[in-house]
């Protein structure tokens, strides 16, 4: 290899959240830290433990010497060189400039596509597994989600489902789409008879598509990626492209993509409403890493790159297959993720994914919950690391993780913080500590039970009241939770299932995540009517206590409920969560 992909470097305080989040809460579904004897291996966020093309570093180093940092405009070559790329790696044909438009990453493009293409209230297409981040773009925007499940067919290859994807844009009128290729986190690279079908069901519904694309020059041997808006002429005009250098180049803290929109009224609808806007401009050494990176130096280094995470890939599928019993894992045909199925594993050995996720992170294994990104029983693994990291923490798995015994990796960070005490007893007074205003205990409702009348609330809230005086740190009764219906909203009742406790110091929502706009304006209305000092959120799906996803999701909650007036105090993480529910809070 002419370039360096196996020195381990460390980041540790080096602007990496990959390594600096471990144990924190930044977005919301970091890794927990490891226990004392093991360090951290980042495998979660999607940047690389790989040093950039040295081409890049050198064009920065050269820019800074000249210690002038005006305004500026992008020059001739920026364009030129995503155009040469784009030929080159891509095959298109027929890009000019006027086509191209520079972006604040592929969330601040997908967030402006969406503000100018959609009204608050609107839904918006996706694949499930999705991309974590698409989640944050859309609630964020106030829009809702709608998913079509990719499926597994019978050699493990995710699937789309081209008759449920037009069931669900038919019956939630959809109008907006968001298209992910190749798909993060479920390694696909579609083909094109993949992609045309895809377009057709787009095309059928009048439905325009945002094609994120800013994994295409990660692709494995006999795979290439093929542009959306190649696969046909209405694809050229409908489908807004996002690319960009710094998943390949590992630049995200560059901050630095383009888009690529071929339809004349669109592409000035998209710019004029970030040049308006002003939050769309270039960093100088962004621009001047993009056109170091689209030169032939980094064409040469992607290619070394791409050989250096398919043995990764290949490497990890092998080893997981061999020894990791009741995981289905498949080789990814680009990105450098994986998506672990754990949903036999635990069936056969009776542990939560909560269990297997936290049994990694205790060893240093910095992997990331996949409920992030819709899978409820998954793991999501990033393998762009040296050589060396990715063994050693194959083998943690292997010794502490998929293993039939129980081991000290299976105990809470709770038991450290308290080593003299028992697991259980620690436990539970670390969740206290964390529960704080929360005394009662949500009993298992049935799922009418759960129906919550925010209407009716109001009497029903002083019993709450004056019930959750009776009850203890940790016992709780029935008589504090309140099931109420959800009357007064246009949208069905039968759709709405939230348990809350509402007392003096706050309100603690449980809600399923499903019925989040419902949950939102229950909630605004609960308050209108009961004002309350502090809120402490939480959410489960189908019954199952919250994972990381969901506490995003009730970080957005809490973001549309601030704007209520509302001063969020507590957010609960996944860990505090099994917490709680270990106690039997939930
Ligand atoms: C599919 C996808 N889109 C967008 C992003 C983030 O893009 P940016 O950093 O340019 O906003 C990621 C990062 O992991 C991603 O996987």
């Amino acid at each position: 290899m002419k370039y360096d992909f196996t020195s381990i470097i460390d980041r540790r305080g080096k602007d990496a959240t990959a390594v600096d989040a471990a144990g924190k809460r930044v977005w919301g579904f970091e890794p927990g830290a490891p226990m004392d004897g093991f360090d951290f291996i980042p495998m979660w966020v999607a940047d690389m433990n790989f040093k950039t093309c040295p081409a890049i570093t050198e064009a920065i180093i050269r820019r800074a010497q000249h210690p002038l940092f005006g305004y500026f405009q992008p020059k001739d070559v920026y364009y030129d060189s995503i155009i040469r790329w784009q030929e080159e790696r891509n095959h298109v044909t027929g890009l000019s400039r006027e086509n191209i438009g520079y972006e604040n990453g592929v969330h601040g493009f997908i967030s402006s596509a969406i503000d100018v293409l959609t009204q608050p209230g609107d839904k918006i297409f996706l694949h499930r597994p999705y991309y974590v981040g698409f989640i944050g773009d859309i609630i964020g925007k106030g829009r809702r989600p709608v998913y079509s499940d990719l499926k597994k067919d019978e050699h493990g290859f995710w699937r789309m489902d081209y008759e449920d994807m037009e069931r669900q844009i038919r019956k939630n009128h959809v109008r907006l789409a968001i298209f992910c290729s190749p798909h993060n986190p479920c390694g696909r690279v579609w083909t094109r008879e993949e992609i045309e079908k895809a377009m057709d069901v787009f095309q059928k519904n009048d439905c325009l598509v945002i094609s994120d694309e800013i994994w295409s020059d990660l692709t494995y041997t006999g795979h290439s990626h093929v542009p959306t808006q190649m696969v046909s002429d209405w694809a050229r005009e409908h489908v807004l492209a996002a690319y960009a250098p710094s998943k390949t180049f590992n630049l995200a803290g560059l901050i630095g993509s383009y888009h690529i929109i071929y339809n004349q009224a669109l592409n000035e609808k998209i710019t004029r409403f970030s040049e308006n806007t002003h939050y769309n401009e270039m960093n100088v050494f962004s621009e001047h890493a993009l056109i170091a990176a689209y030169s032939s130096e980094g064409q040469e280094w992607t290619d070394e790159l791409r050989s250096v995470l398919e043995d990764n890939c290949r490497t990890a599928v092998d080893f997981m297959k061999e020894h990791f019993e009741g995981v289905d894992v498949s080789m990814p045909e680009g990105t450098y993720m994986l998506f672990l199925d754990c949903t036999d594993f635990c069936r056969r050995t009776g542990r939560t994914i909560d269990q297997v996720l936290r049994a990694g992170w205790n060893v240093g294994v910095g992997w990331q919950t996949g409920r992030a990104f819709g899978g409820e029983c998954h793991i999501r693994v990033n393998l762009a690391l040296p050589k060396a990291r990715l063994m050693e923490a194959l083998e943690r798995m292997r010794k502490y993780v998929f293993t039939n015994e129980e081991t000290a990796a299976y105990t809470y960070e709770a038991t450290k913080a308290e080593p003299d005490k028992g697991a259980v007893e620690a436990t539970t007074n670390h969740a206290s500590v964390n529960t704080r205003a929360i005394k009662n205990t949500i009993s298992e409702t049935s799922q009418a039970d759960r129906i919550m009348n925010v209407d009716s609330g109001a009497d029903e809230m002083g019993q709450a009241k004056a019930a959750d005086k009776t009850t203890d740190a940790t016992g709780g009764t029935d008589e504090s939770v309140q099931n109420r219906e959800a009357a007064g909203s246009d949208a069905d009742p039968e759709d709405f299932t939230a348990d809350w406790i509402y007392n003096e110091e706050g309100l603690l929502m449980v809600s399923d995540d499903r019925n989040r706009d419902l949950t939102v304006e229950a909630v605004k209305k609960l308050l209108g009517d009961h004002p309350v000092e502090e809120c402490h959120l939480a959410a489960f799906v189908n019954g199952d206590i919250v994972g990381n996803r969901d506490m995003q999701e009730a970080q957005n909650y809490g973001r549309i409920l601030q704007n209520s007036g509302l001063t969020i105090t507590e957010l609960f993480t996944e860990e505090e969560c099994v917490k709680l529910r270990q106690i039997g809070i939930f």
